[in-house]
């Protein structure tokens, strides 16, 4: 990793839920239901980290991205828009699941998963038709939809342009949950259309050579750094005191 990418990092610490339902919010989204938790503080100490970037380099679209499936990213994503909503309520933020293959932002939020991306790009509806305000933040959120025959090609298409085009136009900052990186095309796709890009790896899972495949393949992304995810907070020297055990 590149100092840049040391700079933009953070650990994430481990969060355990057993009591997830489909129609709440996750208890993983610790930033809305443990404001004050260790872990919470990590996502807001990751927004503050790309605050003092946007001040060297503004940056509208935040795309994260992993090497492999299940390292955390639409937890990430999803904790990272809502602190940002929350550090500044004049913004207008967006959140936009474009994972159309495994699209997780709505379950995640508890909200329903009708009317997203897909149908956008399929020309069945209009922006305005699928933005929905999450429950009573300031976040906007746009899921994922129906997942389509073929969603590299619809992530590639000019239509997905014209909608990041007008989504910075629309809001001030824009987070983009991406598939990941090595088994598809899209993220290389779409992280070159980002400001920024975050890669989330999965603490003591992803294999360091996975990682480094995967930034080779996203050669040309704006790179911003990357995040540890589900790291042990007790392992961590500097959180150790703040966990409750
Ligand atoms: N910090 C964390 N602590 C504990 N569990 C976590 C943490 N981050 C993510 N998880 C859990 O790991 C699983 C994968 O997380 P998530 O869905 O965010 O990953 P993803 O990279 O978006 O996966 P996919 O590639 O399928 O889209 C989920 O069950 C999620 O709740
Ligand atoms: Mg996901």
């Amino acid at each position: 990793m590149d100092q840049t990418m040391e700079r933009a990092g953070n650990f994430l610490p481990r969060v355990d839920d057993s009591s997830a339902s489909p129609n709440s919010v996750d208890r993983r989204v610790v930033t809305l239901t443990a404001p004050a938790s260790a872990a919470a503080e990590q996502y807001r100490s990751l927004y503050y980290r790309l605050e003092r970037m946007r001040e060297l380099r503004p940056m509208k679209v935040i795309a994260l991205t992993s090497a492999m499936p299940g390292e955390g990213k639409t937890v990430t994503s999803v904790n990272l828009a809502l602190a940002a909503a929350r550090a500044n309520p004049e913004r207008r933020i967006l959140l936009v699941d474009a994972d159309l293959r495994r699209g997780g932002v709505a379950g995640t939020l508890g909200m329903r998963n009708k009317g997203g991306l897909a149908e956008l790009l399929a020309g069945e509806c209009e922006v305005r038709d699928v933005v929905r305000r999450f429950s009573s933040t300031r976040l906007a959120v746009i899921s994922a939809g129906t997942t389509p025959e073929e969603p590299t090609q619809v992530l590639a298409s000019a239509r997905m342009k014209q909608f990041l085009k007008g989504v910075r136009d629309g809001f001030d900052e824009v987070y983009v949950d991406l598939p990941p990186t090595l088994p598809f095309a899209d993220a290389g796709i779409l992280g070159h259309q980002a400001d920024g890009l975050l890669m989330v790896i999965r603490a003591n899972v992803t294999p360091t050579k996975a990682v480094n495949q995967a930034v080779e393949q996203l050669g040309g992304a704006p790179l911003l750094g990357c995040v540890l995810n589900g790291a042990e907070a007790t392992s961590t020297p500097y959180l150790k005191n703040y966990v409750k055990r």
